[in-house]
């Protein structure tokens, strides 16, 4: 699996819902904690390696990967966290981003089998930058606008240099 970066059309895609959740998505929820491991991330969305579906796949270190099939957001805290994020998808830059400090999240795994998960930490905060995938929005995003527009000119002279 190839990650796709900053300037592919298909990251700015809001990616489609999984039809068949019993269908055959265990195979490509194993290829993407493959690539995600390969990448050293702790997240990768079905958009990031081309697939433009609601699927995603989280690996933090000390726990199982977690496979999660057409989530949905139940809740969000009302208090905000700033952390620092990178993604596969923007090589090269790590920023602190506000957002909720915890999350509820419903979805179905790699199986076929629903499941709720509370979670807060890094795991929220995994959680959410993916599911911002599968809207075709990127973490550079959340930003203030001065700082976000900082981002991208010096992601600019990178790929110019
Ligand atoms: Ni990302």
């Amino acid at each position: 699996m190839r990650i796709l970066t900053l300037g592919d059309e298909l990251l700015r895609q809001k990616a489609a819902p999984v039809a068949d959740i019993d269908g055959e998505w265990e195979k490509t929820a194993l290829a993407m904690i493959e690539a995600l491991k390969k990448g050293k991330g702790v997240g990768l969305a079905g958009p990031q390696v081309g697939v433009s579906r609601r699927i995603f796949v989280v690996n933090i270190d000390g726990d199982a990967p977690r496979v999660f099939i057409n989530p949905s957001i139940v809740e969000t805290s009302q208090e905000l966290v700033k952390y620092e994020e990178g993604c596969l998808s923007v090589p090269g830059i790590w920023i602190d981003v506000m957002r909720p400090k915890s999350v509820k999240v419903q979805a179905w795994n790699e199986k076929g089998r629903p499941f709720t998960l509370e979670a807060d930490g890094i795991l929220a905060r995994v959680i959410l930058h993916e599911y911002d995938h599968l809207e075709g929005i990127l973490f550079i995003d959340r930003l203030p606008e001065l700082k976000r527009n900082r981002i991208l000119a010096k992601l600019d002279r990178k790929v110019k240099a």
